[in-house]
């Protein structure tokens, strides 16, 4: 089975994805990390994320697994990382790695922004995860300082509102509901209850049931 789970930056499709892997016994795959990765290798090696040649040679040598997932966790990775992924042969470069994966037995929950729409297509079941931009905020504010992280609301808000934008205005594989894919909005939901709905998403499409 692939599930794929899309959705914007703190919408809790990641930890969403970690549990629907655990539960079914598939592998997890988080694609962010992989933009991340090629972030972080840019920066690296002095050069800027914007820099096209710099991020698609860091891509196409990308080896996943180079850096620990911690040492991408930055906001500073992460708007570099939205940066790098506009550019469509970096995006190419990372294709194969994710179909692989998806294809690997017994099957894997993928989160991203364009797993239902462009890496799997004929996943089993597509779930995209949102809520609005302010609960978003909130809860990575919520995140980063429990990193020890200083931020203000506003300022997290403002980089939450450039990422989104730069994620759905972007030419190749914008961030996008696919037509197929269940919506799950998150605004009101605990963790908990977000996980439950999307296990009850799950069986509803596996009993051929439309999910409520
Ligand atoms: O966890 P968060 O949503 O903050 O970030 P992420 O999922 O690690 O993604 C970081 C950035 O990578 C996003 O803003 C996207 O620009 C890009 N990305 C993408 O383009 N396609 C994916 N499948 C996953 C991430």
């Amino acid at each position: 089975m692939i599930i794929a789970i899309d959705g914007p930056a703190a919408s809790g499709k990641g930890t969403i994805a970690k549990r629907l892997a655990a539960h079914y016994g598939l592998r997890h795959l988080d694609s962010g990390l992989l933009y991340r990765g090629v972030a972080k290798a840019v920066i690296e090696g002095g050069r800027d994320p914007a820099d096209r040649d710099a991020a698609v040679a860091a891509a196409r040598a990308f080896e996943p697994g180079r850096y620990p997932a911690s040492a991408l966790k930055g906001d500073d990775v992460a708007k570099a990382a939205s940066q790098v992924a506009a550019i469509p042969q970096v995006r190419e470069a990372l294709i194969a790695f994710q179909r692989s994966f998806a294809r690997t037995r017994p099957g894997a929950v993928i989160d991203g922004r364009d797993i239902g729409t462009v890496i799997a297509p004929d996943a089993d079941v597509k779930i995209f995860v949102t809520a609005t931009p302010e609960e978003r905020a909130r809860r990575r504010l919520l995140e980063l300082q429990g990193r020890g992280e200083a931020s203000d609301e506003a300022a997290v808000l403002a980089d939450i509102l450039a990422r989104d934008a730069r994620d759905t205005g972007r030419a190749v594989a914008p961030l996008r509901q696919a037509p197929d894919a269940h919506l799950l909005d998150t605004t009101h939901l605990a963790i908990d209850p977000a996980v439950r709905a999307a296990i009850d998403i799950v069986e509803a499409v596996r009993a051929g049931r439309k999910p409520a």
